[in-house]
């Protein structure tokens, strides 16, 4: 079949593959754990709700502008003002079908093909994709001294004349790893310096524990005009709970957000109105269930670690925000993939394989589930791996006897 090259050279997502497969084996009635998930168990506010019930009620459903809806792209005049202390203008501001549609608009607007995009591994599976999407080449870099913590000799040792973009996801999905503030101080100085455009993915920025505060990359920006290269994607998807609604955002420079702008508008236009006025509501509505999930996260990520640190051969890095545990199983299996896949067959719980995100040896394990699913499926995966678990385990009424040990 003559299919494209860009095409045929994109793999599927590895978390919406695995989220299919689970969902399929739990449909037939199997004893499923996820802890291969990336959203929030909890409902979307109500503010959402009834802004998007408002809409629907009066049956007029209609196209939006190709760069958001005026009442949402206030709300995240308001948001940035909040939490970055900037005040942008409209003409600064793009809402899209979520922070994925946001970062790819701004990829596709910036990078020629052959140019290259410098990011920190492990990595959101999806950059180095988008950037294959544009033709350009993805960087992938792992720090030096083997933490999940870069450092900026780490970027600045594979910059070359092809470097378009830095993409600095913190927290980072998929260690929870949230960078420090000199780092981000840095980082920004020398994309400014450099002339490079830098791409903060701040999706997770409230969701961050042990009384860390969100870090505001413009506080480190020299040149706030509009020729700064700065630009700041988020969205209402996992700190709202509202996935499925797909509204993201970004903030940059007018010039950038028009070609965004006119991409978006020939590729889906501007994102569904009723899943934008349900954003408008969580942006200007009560706040308390973004603290409430950060809340339930804490408490989560502690009790994976807790259950984590018991098992000898896991070596695990505490997360610091988001709802990920990136932890090396190596010991185990230095295959990644084939561990996963094990799992899924022996014990029933689902993760994702280290690899999809740069990083061979490691599973991404998910806190955004309940109490009993982390505990219940760490305990599977400890019955499944550890040679001096009892022979037997029982998962309701079904008992597994390990054989292959
Ligand atoms: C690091 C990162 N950026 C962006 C996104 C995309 O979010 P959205 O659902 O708003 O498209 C995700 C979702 O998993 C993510 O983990």
């Amino acid at each position: 079949m003559s299919l494209s090259l860009i095409g045929k050279s994109i793999s599927a997502s590895a978390t919406l593959k695995l989220n299919e497969t689970a969902a399929i084996l739990k449909a037939k009635g199997e004893p499923i754990i996820h802890l291969g998930g990336g959203e929030p168990k909890s409902k979307a506010p109500l503010d959402a709700i009834i802004s998007a019930v408002s809409l629907l009620n009066s049956g007029e459903v209609r196209y939006t502008p190709a760069d958001g809806l005026p009442a949402l792209k206030q709300a995240i005049i308001r948001y940035t003002e909040e939490f970055y202390n900037r005040k942008v203008s409209p003409l600064n501001v793009i809402a899209s079908s979520g922070a994925k549609q946001a970062i790819m608009v701004a990829l596709q607007a910036i990078v020629n093909p052959q140019e290259e995009v410098i990011f920190p591994a492990p990595y959101w599976v999806s950059y180095s994709e988008m950037v294959k999407l544009c033709g350009g080449v993805g960087v992938p870099v792992l720090p030096e001294d083997g933490s999940f913590y870069p450092a900026l000799d780490d970027i600045a040792r594979v910059v070359t004349s092809y470097t378009k973009a830095v993409i600095i996801n913190s927290p980072n999905n998929p260690t929870g790893a949230m960078y420090s503030e000199q780092f981000i101080a840095e980082i920004v100085e020398f994309c400014e310096k450099r002339s490079i455009w830098l791409i903060m993915d701040d999706i997770y920025h409230r969701l961050i524990f042990d009384g860390r505060r969100p870090i505001n990359c413009y506080k480190y920006a020299k040149d706030l005009t509009e020729n700064s290269k700065l630009i700041v994607i988020n969205g209402a998807s996992k700190q709202y709970a509202m996935t499925g609604f797909r509204i993201g955002w970004a903030v940059a420079n007018k010039r950038l957000i028009e070609v965004m702008t006119n991409i978006q508008g020939h590729q889906t236009s501007g994102p569904s109105a009723v899943t934008q006025l349900a954003a408008v509501g969580a942006l200007n509505g009560l706040q308390s269930s973004v603290e409430s999930l950060r809340m339930t996260l804490e408490n989560n990520r502690n009790i994976m670690m807790d259950r984590l640190q018991a098992f000898d051969g896991v070596k695990v890095t505490k997360p610091d925000g988001t709802f990920y545990c990136f932890a090396d199983f190596s010991h185990y299996n230095k295959n990644s993939t084939k561990l996963a896949n094990f799992l899924l067959d022996k014990v029933r719980v689902a993760t994702v394989p280290g690899i999809e995100f740069g990083l061979e040896g490691y599973l991404r394990l998910s806190t955004c589930g309940s109490v009993k699913d982390i505990t219940e499926g760490i305990e599977r995966i400890k019955w499944a791996l550890d040679p001096n678990s009892p022979n037997e385990l029982y998962i309701g009424q079904r008992k597994l006897v390990r054989d292959w040990l």
